[in-house]
């Protein structure tokens, strides 16, 4: 029997977690077929409980819709519950929903274990209030920097996540702008969808020391427009979200078969899955087909 899952979001042509699962399949020797789904918010509980029906036995929320997967859920596992943001669903035989969030545990892995930079006491800057940062504040925050401060340009939304996490380590929220009165931190992480609208936030520099590093959670063949941003106001040390993605895929893996694959090897062949996704997405676009 073969396990099918698929991901679920809008854009997704671009996804790269089907090359990255059907890699994790080889490496533990187990037989699953994973795709892409596009979805709006009109289709995407329907979509979710459709796959389930059809036999579907997992998958994976990407933006935007993180939030209201967890809506959808039936359970929401410890990891999801706080955040009120769900990357993985687990569908039962019974018919329920469990949702899950590995973007936290995913993060952390790729940043402590896989980049070697301990987050203790550290100031860490979250750009964004979306699903994707909600996701991973709880994890940030288990390492005890010495403060996460979380801005976004509707500072509402920045607000309800320090209310929300405040209890589990220092938290502060802002706008943009009041960033300046604010900086340096020594990790800056954006957390925006802007990287879509190729767009990087509008961070005063101030925010940036020389040593201070740059993570996207965003993933790109190239750059992204932050991390060019970076780079441009003289940051060395910057680092785009692919290690995230597979980090968090593999602890998604993990929940559905059972068994954590080992992501060193997938790393050893990450420009040939990134390319392999840009030569089927220009196949796609050369026959009309591209989302
Ligand atoms: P995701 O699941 O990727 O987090 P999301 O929940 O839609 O998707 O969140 C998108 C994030 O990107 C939010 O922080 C959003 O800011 P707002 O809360 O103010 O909407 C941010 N974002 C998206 N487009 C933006 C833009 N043009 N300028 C500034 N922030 C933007």
């Amino acid at each position: 029997m073969i396990n099918r899952y698929t991901v679920i979001g809008q854009p997704i042509a671009h996804s790269v977690s089907p090359a990255i699962h059907h890699l994790f399949g080889e490496l533990t020797q187990r037989r699953l077929h994973y795709t892409r789904t596009e979805a709006t918010t009109e289709t995407f509980e329907t979509i979710v409980k459709d796959w389930q029906s059809s036999g579907g036995k997992g998958c994976n929320v990407t933006a935007p819709f993180k939030e209201l997967a967890a809506q959808v859920c039936d359970r929401l596992h410890v990891s999801a519950k706080l955040a009120g943001a769900v990357n993985t669903i687990e569908m039962h035989r019974d018919g329920s929903l469990v949702g899950h969030n590995t973007d936290g545990t995913g993060l952390l892995r790729d940043i402590e274990k896989n980049k070697g930079f301990n987050l203790a006491q550290k100031r860490i800057l979250m750009v964004g209030a979306g699903g994707a940062a909600r996701g991973t504040i709880a994890s940030l925050l288990s390492s005890k920097p010495a403060t996460l401060h979380i801005a976004n340009r509707t500072v509402k939304r920045a607000e309800e996540l320090t209310n929300l996490f405040e209890h589990l380590g220092p938290t502060v929220s802002s706008s943009y702008q009041d960033l300046s009165e604010h900086g340096p931190f020594d990790l800056i992480i954006n957390a925006t969808s802007m990287a879509f609208d190729d767009q990087a936030p509008p961070l005063p520099q101030t925010v940036l020391h020389p040593d201070s590093v740059a993570y996207d959670l965003a993933y790109s063949a190239n750059s992204t427009p932050f991390l060019d941003w970076c780079k441009n106001s003289g940051i060395g040390k910057t680092t785009d979200g692919f290690g995230m993605l597979v980090e968090q895929a593999a602890d998604a893996y993990l929940i559905w078969e059972g068994v954590r694959p080992k992501t060193r090897k997938v790393f050893l062949a990450t420009s040939d899955i990134i390319n392999s996704v840009a030569i089927e997405q220009r196949a796609a676009a050369n026959n009309g087909t591209a989302s």
